[in-house]
């Protein structure tokens, strides 16, 4: 299932049409659409020079949370570690955010450019525990491939 997605995400990357914005909502939905466990799929970026993460391209409801401060929440922990933030069941963390009260688990991981970190990927699902290292692997090759068009 990766291997097609890189495929489709590769085309979607270098297709002349459309900005980075329109290509980073195209991938949230493909991913969201392909993945059964990933239910809703965002990115985050810093926000200018502020301390916080706003609110990019996303798939999936809308969500209150646009502005997220550094440290706050698994996005804003990650923002901080520059690590991958993997949360099998979100209801075992203290510093979490709730977007939607059918949230099971969630993934988050560093988007970096020129080796800085800018931004994240983040995935939520309904699903406990679907993570595994395989899912890692693959959102680390998609933000490598988001950050050759930022
Ligand atoms: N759950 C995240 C907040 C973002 S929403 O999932 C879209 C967090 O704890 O940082």
């Amino acid at each position: 299932m990766f291997d097609t997605l890189r495929k489709s995400i590769t085309e979607i990357i270098n297709d002349n049409g459309g900005n980075a914005t329109k290509k980073m909502r195209d991938i949230c939905t493909l991913l969201r659409d392909s993945v059964t466990y990933y239910d809703w799929v965002g990115f985050y970026f810093k926000n200018g020079d502020r301390r916080e993460l706003k609110l990019g391209p996303y798939a999936g409801e809308p969500t209150d949370h646009t502005i997220i401060p550094f440290g706050k929440g698994i996005c804003g922990q990650v923002a901080v570690s520059n690590e991958n933030f993997v949360v099998p069941d979100v209801s075992a963390q203290d510093n979490y955010i709730a977007c939607s009260l059918t949230v099971k688990s969630e993934i988050v991981v560093p988007l970096f450019k020129n080796g800085e970190n800018i931004g994240q990927i983040d995935i939520d699902s309904n699903t406990p525990d679907p993570f595994t290292q395989e899912d890692e692997r693959f959102l680390e090759w998609v933000n490598q491939k988001v950050a050759e068009i930022l």
